[in-house]
């Protein structure tokens, strides 16, 4: 794997998942393997999950690692052929170079405007560190998909499915702010990608591109896809048709755990962080169902399966 910034950069999704699960045994199984290696971070946008982890996920293989936000700097330029005489300055083209002379890998956090559909959608800013980076790029979480997320996802759902064929649901939730589709088009893209059946609910107008969603089931009834579900994926976002506007604040989407009693005694999964009694009830999260805590454990696990196919080929 050269870089890693969806499900599409993955060969087998099943050993890759596999391969977290036997990482998660023996962490340190591989310390020789990033020695003298050096991974950058650099975060647009804030993270405390995804910082973390991928920085411990990068210690356990014995590699350096150095962070930077992105936003204490000065702002970059990605636009080509412009006049830089506004607050922009330095261009992406010597920025990623440079950065590359540091790094063996880089990692890029980069959240979507919500406001350019079309530029959001093209991944531009992570695809412009791709384009002039000279070193293996790594999606920290881009502007429409949050790949290690989805990939400790699956770990976890490997590790606590009691089933072969799991019914898997995602659900949309409120929030008092309008957030990006990335994390739940990466978990239906990787769900669907991995052959799992997948239910999506939510309210009309919320609607994700069905370049990721293809595949799944979509449901407007909440109760009626709740019944049966092995795992219920909850995220808030914002609405693709309508691009990043809150279509609706439904406080009656709440995951209760009266919702929850109608599963198939499945697991609560969400990335995190989320808002208690807004997106969640506080007491599904203080519940046998919650399997959030699991979740953030995986993504040192997922961060270092993939930290260490990489550092394998380079
Ligand atoms: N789930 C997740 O990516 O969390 P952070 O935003 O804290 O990294």
């Amino acid at each position: 794997m050269r870089n890693f910034t969806s499900v599409h950069d993955v060969k087998s999704i099943k050993d890759l998942v596999k391969e977290g699960i036997k990482l998660k045994k023996n962490p340190l199984k591989y310390k020789s393997l990033g020695q003298d290696k050096t991974l950058v971070l650099l975060f647009f946008n804030p993270s405390l999950r995804t910082r973390l982890s991928t920085q411990k996920a990068a210690l356990n293989l014995g590699m350096n690692v150095i962070v930077m936000n992105m936003t204490e700097g000065w702002n970059l330029e990605f636009e080509d052929g412009v006049t830089m005489n506004t607050d922009k300055a330095e261009h992406i083209k010597e920025a990623a170079k440079v950065i590359s002379q540091y790094a063996d890998i880089i990692g890029i956090r980069t959240f979507p405007s919500l406001t350019d559909k079309k530029k959001d959608y093209a991944d531009f800013i992570l695809n412009k560190f791709i384009e002039h980076s000279e070193v293996p790029i790594v999606s920290l979480e881009s502007a429409i998909r949050h790949p290690l997320q989805s990939l400790a996802d699956l770990v976890t759902m490997k590790e606590l499915g009691k089933v072969k064929k799991p019914k898997v649901v995602l659900s949309w939730a409120p929030h008092p702010r309008a957030l990006p589709q990335a994390v739940s088009n990466s978990f239906a893209e990787w769900v669907l990608n991995a052959g799992m059946d997948l239910t999506i609910t939510h309210p009309k107008g919320y609607e994700l591109s069905k370049a990721f969603t293809k595949g799944a089931t979509i449901e407007y009834d909440q109760e009626k896809a709740f019944k049966g579900a092995d795992f219920v994926y909850t995220k808030n976002w914002s609405s693709f048709k309508k691009y990043g506007k809150i279509a609706s604040t439904d406080k009656n989407w709440m995951i209760t755990k009266a919702k929850m009693d109608l599963t198939n005694n499945g697991k609560f999964m969400h990335c995190l962080p989320v808002r208690r009694n807004v997106v969640v009830a506080g007491d599904v999260l203080d519940s046998k169902y919650a399997a959030v805590i699991n979740q953030a454990n995986n993504r040192t696990y997922a961060a270092q399966a993939v930290l260490k196919n990489i550092l394998e080929s380079l």
